[in-house]
């Protein structure tokens, strides 16, 4: 159920505008979650209909087709009355089982790109008068890329999500460089290692035991998202400072 308390503070601020893509799984879902309970409207996106109708404020999309991306957006828009906070947090693994780049298949590495880094890149230009707007108002404006240690990291059979999550952490730190004056803010986001389907699809005989609750992770990214607004947005749970990858850290 949403939770649309008015923040704590000096008078009622209107709850926080949150758009979660790849909501209905792993890292996405427990965000939801943990910013719902933080008072946030939440917006989600996916592609499976069934388990985003089941929620309030979901949204049936591909960020990977461009055709999409204005429906989405718009969607996005319209249900929350505007956007605070943008989450590209859907993610596609390339081929899989993993492989080598010489034996990845260009559609593959494709998907991974148009999922990855051009889904990101258009939700995010599609978003930016809303999100502007919302600078202007005070309300704070920003932008979430979720990366991985393999944007930084070469690791063998990662190639094409590798090179995807690089492109796109490389992309956050330009486009927060050329914006951060007008108020907006675009960072990166390693969760770590979670217990996730992807994970599960990725490496599948990891000893689950080792690996974090995607629960930990949406806790430590709705901090993160809470020190990156302005002060009075702290009530969403002000954190201590976490670590963040790119030029918002
Ligand atoms: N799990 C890890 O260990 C790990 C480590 C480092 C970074 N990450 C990053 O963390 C993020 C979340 O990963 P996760 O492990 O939570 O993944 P997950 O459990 O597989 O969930 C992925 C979510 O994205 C949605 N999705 C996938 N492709 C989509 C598309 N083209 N358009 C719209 N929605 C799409 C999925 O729903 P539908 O299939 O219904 O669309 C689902 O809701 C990703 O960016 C991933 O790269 C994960």
């Amino acid at each position: 159920m949403e939770n649309d308390r008015p923040t704590d503070g000096p008078g009622p601020i209107a709850p926080l505008r949150v758009a979660v893509t790849g909501g209905t799984s792993g890292l996405g879902l427990a965000l939801v979650r943990e910013l719902r309970g933080r008072g946030a409207r939440v917006a989600l996106v996916a592609r499976g209909s069934e388990r985003v109708e089941r929620v309030a404020h979901g949204i049936v999309g591909d960020v990977a087709r461009k055709e999409d991306i204005y429906p989405i957006g718009l969607q996005i828009v319209g249900r929350l009355g505007g956007l605070d906070v943008l989450v590209n947090n859907a993610s596609d693994l390339g081929p899989t089982p993993l492989a080598l780049l010489a034996d990845t298949d260009c559609e593959d590495l494709e998907r991974a790109l148009a999922t990855n880094v051009l889904g990101p890149f258009r939700l995010t230009r599609a978003l930016l008068g809303a999100l502007a707007a919302s600078a202007r108002e005070g309300r704070g404006a920003v932008v979430v890329n979720i990366s991985s240690d393999a944007a930084v990291t070469p690791y063998p059979r990662w190639g094409a999500y590798g090179a995807s999550k690089a492109a796109l952490r490389h992309v956050t730190d330009i486009w927060n460089a050329e914006i951060e004056s007008e108020g907006l803010r675009l960072l990166s986001f390693d969760p770590g290692d979670m217990d996730t389907p992807l994970h599960a699809l990725a490496v599948p005989d990891a000893d689950r035991a080792t690996l974090k609750r995607p629960e930990t992770s949406a806790r430590d990214l709705a901090d993160a998202i809470a020190a990156a607004l302005p002060r009075p947005r702290a009530s969403l749970g002000c954190p201590p400072p976490v670590a963040v990858e790119g030029g918002a850290s």
